[in-house]
């Protein structure tokens, strides 16, 4: 089919809820993508961080190829390795205990925030079911977690919402005592809020939301969707804050493309999602749990600081291109934003960029950039040229 043929099609039997690009993807290789007519897009989105080894990766489609052959699925009342074998490799290489899979971010951070409620039920009993969130932030899109997203514009249309939620503002203590009470189970965060704009969280205020977590018995939820798998340079970014969360989710690049997400809990958790409490049908799919290893064999340490090596350098090189448009850029790793200078739009920017070759993002009131993880010097170098020629 052509370009054309499929956006028709699509807008034909697919309901509108994405505003798209004017582009249709068939195929991809390393770092960059192609449209069914062959032209070429570098990408800077790896689809919103999800396929961290690029496109076409040998292993990657190997191990689902055997895996799918030998069993595609098989429900949660059985046991299967590559699913065991992921959550074992997760829970050694971040000092978690234990892990309950899934498939989507939202889907990840429901179960996260039942596991807080029945722990602080188990203990407390009923009254003690608030969990504080963080202004500006994103937690997803069904009715609990779009109440869980500390920004207005989520909270309409869909009433009535879960219960249950309080914000404050980030990297402030004092709006977090503002918000606290006996009726608080949990503290939930990014620690670099993405969609909200790329904010990375201060240290020093994550250290101290962990300590007064500790002191008052809330559990610590890092939401890691989307800085999770080695984004940030780390193979979660709360490594990045030395801190061990109560509760972890993670979802987008866990399977390099495939849908799995799962929340990872501490010791202290472990029982609390006993038999019956929590369960997803596809959770833990064999042939997304093969993928997932594929990425976790590729995640060496050594692979990890090149990322950090490649976020620096593409910093770098977008303030030296000195673009009108663009301010200073923010952010960890391979999950960078750029500020957008007042009087230009980031829509515009994004589209214009995307028609001469370049796939970007936008998040918050900026620029957002999340290049595959396995994106090479040449692939930034022609994503900086196509920049300069299309913004310069
Ligand atoms: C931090 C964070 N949490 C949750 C979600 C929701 O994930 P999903 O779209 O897979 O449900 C996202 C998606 O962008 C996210 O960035």
């Amino acid at each position: 089919m052509t370009s054309q043929q499929i956006k028709d099609l699509t807008h034909q039997y697919i309901m509108t809820t994405y505003g798209r690009f004017p582009v249709a993807i068939d195929h991809g290789q390393g770092a960059t993508l192609y449209d069914p007519e062959g032209n070429a897009y570098i990408d800077f989105t790896s689809g919103i961080g999800v396929t961290d080894l690029g496109y076409g990766n040998q292993a990657w489609a190997d191990a689902i190829s055997a895996q799918a052959k030998k069993l595609g699925h098989v429900s949660n009342l059985f046991y299967t390795e590559p699913a065991a074998r992921l959550a074992e490799t997760l829970c050694k290489r971040t000092g978690e205990s234990c892990v309950f899979f899934a498939n989507g971010g939202g889907e990840a951070n429901e179960g996260m925030i039942k596991l807080a409620r029945k722990y602080s039920f188990d203990k407390y009993g009923k009254g003690r079911a608030t969990i504080i969130t963080l202004n500006n932030s994103f937690h997803g899109r069904t009715i609990t977690t779009l109440m869980a997203t500390g920004q207005e514009v989520f909270h309409n249309y869909f009433f009535p919402f879960t219960e249950g939620f309080r914000y404050a503002d980030a990297n402030s203590l004092e709006s977090l005592e503002a918000a606290a009470g006996d009726d608080v189970c949990a503290v939930m965060m990014e620690l670099v809020q993405g969609e909200g704009g790329v904010l990375p969280l201060d240290y020093e205020y994550v250290q101290a939301v962990k300590k007064l977590c500790e002191e008052r018995d809330w559990l610590l939820l890092a939401d890691e969707v989307q800085t999770g798998v080695g984004r940030t340079g780390k193979l979660f970014a709360f490594q990045q804050y030395d801190i061990l969360p109560d509760v972890v989710s993670f979802a987008k690049g866990i399977a390099g493309g495939l849908p799995m997400s799962g929340i990872m809990a501490n010791e202290k958790c472990r029982n609390v999602l006993g038999p019956g409490t929590h369960a997803t049908t596809f959770g833990a799919n064999p042939v997304c749990a093969a993928a997932g290893l594929v990425v976790q064999e590729t995640l060496t340490d050594a692979f990890l600081e090149d990322v950090q090596a490649k976020g620096t350098y593409l910093r770098n090189q977008i303030e030296a291109l000195d673009l009108p448009c663009f301010g200073k850029t923010r952010g960890m790793g391979l999950m960078i934003g750029i500020e957008v200078k007042d009087g230009y739009n980031k829509s515009e920017i994004a589209n214009k960029l995307i028609e001469n070759g370049l796939l970007v993002l936008t998040a918050g009131p900026g620029m957002r950039l999340l290049p595959p993880l396995v994106i090479t010097k040449e692939e930034m170098d022609q994503g900086l040229a196509i920049m300069k020629k299309t913004l310069g």
